[in-house]
């Protein structure tokens, strides 16, 4: 059935608009092929947005978001605010707020590893060997939005972690599920040796746990998770943990996936979803065509099966396999022929709308690629 789709684009700050671009061109050639139609709604977020109108996350921004169906986010931040510790308007303020507002209180971050990416990984190969994992992070709680301050004239700072009952109970719930659609393994990182609200997640996940007795559950804290992720990440299926442990965790699991620029996200929970590369705007290349848009790709075949279009997302998935196993790539994942962002988005959303061939023509991509190179 073809389907009318409104989605909010928010590009976001550094390489935002370019990988959102790559991602843009890649679900119109779905469109193209499928006979979808695909409006896109663009709105300011970040510095971007402070630059606009003052404030990271405008009003009209946030009404776009809750108009659309889905909405498609590149990256956020800035250099100038980092070394900035007295800025009071930030640019991250506008996806935390976007989050908290949207009540995305699930984000999904698969870490897949591509066969032609396992030399990129730091890891011996034998190491990686069967690494495909989830984590669900909780995102809409935790210490990004406990009760911070300064006291003592500012000589004290504090930030405090808190959770609820029920926000635990309900991203528990959904990585049970997320579990069950998968290796039926969930693990609970948290710090319960020492922190209260790591012993209410425990609590939490003891006590759902019955209403799911296929899943096998474990539990370890989140420095030998840390740890684990490097020893052993093969023995991760789906990973349930808070906003912050699951912010530090993702990235370092990236590694195993050999670039940052490779992970996708999908934040879900109570209004319109958002999907997101997990990498920042890095602003070192902004603008240079060089980042690598295969997260934000990925993210768009998320955002593509949340609209229950599976065969559109695995056919992006797919046409990213193919692209990487013919060894072509941006710079970050040492390809063997190096591609532009946009080069490699172009390429990506000519495989999908090639209706002739599930997969690659190799004489096609050649054809392509003579005429990239
Ligand atoms: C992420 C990012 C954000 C976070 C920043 C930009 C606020 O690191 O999505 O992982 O910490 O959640
Ligand atoms: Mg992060």
């Amino acid at each position: 059935m073809n389907k009318k789709i409104k989605i909010a684009v928010l590009d976001g700050d550094g390489i935002g608009p370019e990988v959102v671009d790559q991602a843009k061109k890649v679900l119109d050639a779905i469109a193209h092929r499928f006979g979808h139609i695909f409006e896109y709604c663009h709105a300011p977020v970040g510095a971007t947005a402070i630059d606009q109108t003052g404030e990271p996350l405008p009003a009209a921004t946030l009404d776009a978001c809750l108009e659309a169906e889905a909405i498609l986010f590149g990256a956020i931040g800035h250099p100038k605010y980092d070394n900035d510790p007295s800025a009071v308007v930030r640019p991250e303020q506008g996806l935390l707020q976007l989050r908290k507002s949207l009540g995305l209180f699930a984000n999904l971050r698969p870490v897949t590893i591509y066969p032609s990416l396992k030399d990129l990984c730091p890891l011996r190969p034998e190491r990686i060997e069967g690494v495909d994992m989830l984590i669900v992070r909780e995102l809409t709680g935790g210490i990004y939005f406990g009760k911070r301050g300064r006291e003592d004239e500012g000589k004290t700072a504090y930030d405090t972690c808190t959770y609820t009952y029920e926000e635990v109970e309900r991203i528990v719930r959904l990585a049970f599920v997320e579990a069950g659609k998968r290796r039926k393994k969930l693990t609970l990182v948290d710090k319960a040796n020492v922190l209260e609200s790591s012993r209410l997640w425990r609590e939490v996940v003891q006590t759902v746990a019955p209403e799911y007795p296929e899943i096998e559950v474990n539990y370890m804290f989140v420095d030998n998770a840390a740890m684990q992720l490097i020893l052993n990440p093969a023995q991760f299926d789906v990973i349930v943990t808070s906003n912050m442990f699951g912010d530090i965790l993702s990235d370092a699991s990236s590694v195993l996936a050999g670039s940052l620029g490779m992970l996708p996200s999908a934040s879900i929970g109570v209004h319109t979803s958002l999907f997101e590369p997990i990498h920042g705007s890095y602003p070192q290349v902004a603008g240079e065509d060089r980042a690598n848009p295969l997260a934000t790709i990925l993210s768009s075949a998320m955002l593509l099966d949340s609209l229950n279009l599976t065969e559109e997302a695995t056919l992006v998935r797919t046409a990213v396999e193919q692209v990487l196993a013919k060894g072509l790539g941006t710079e970050d994942i040492r390809p063997t022929i190096q591609c532009s962002c946009s080069e490699l988005g172009d390429i990506v959303a000519h495989l999908i709308e090639d209706e002739e061939a599930p997969g690659i023509r190799t004489e096609q991509l050649h054809h392509r690629l003579s005429t990239i190179i």
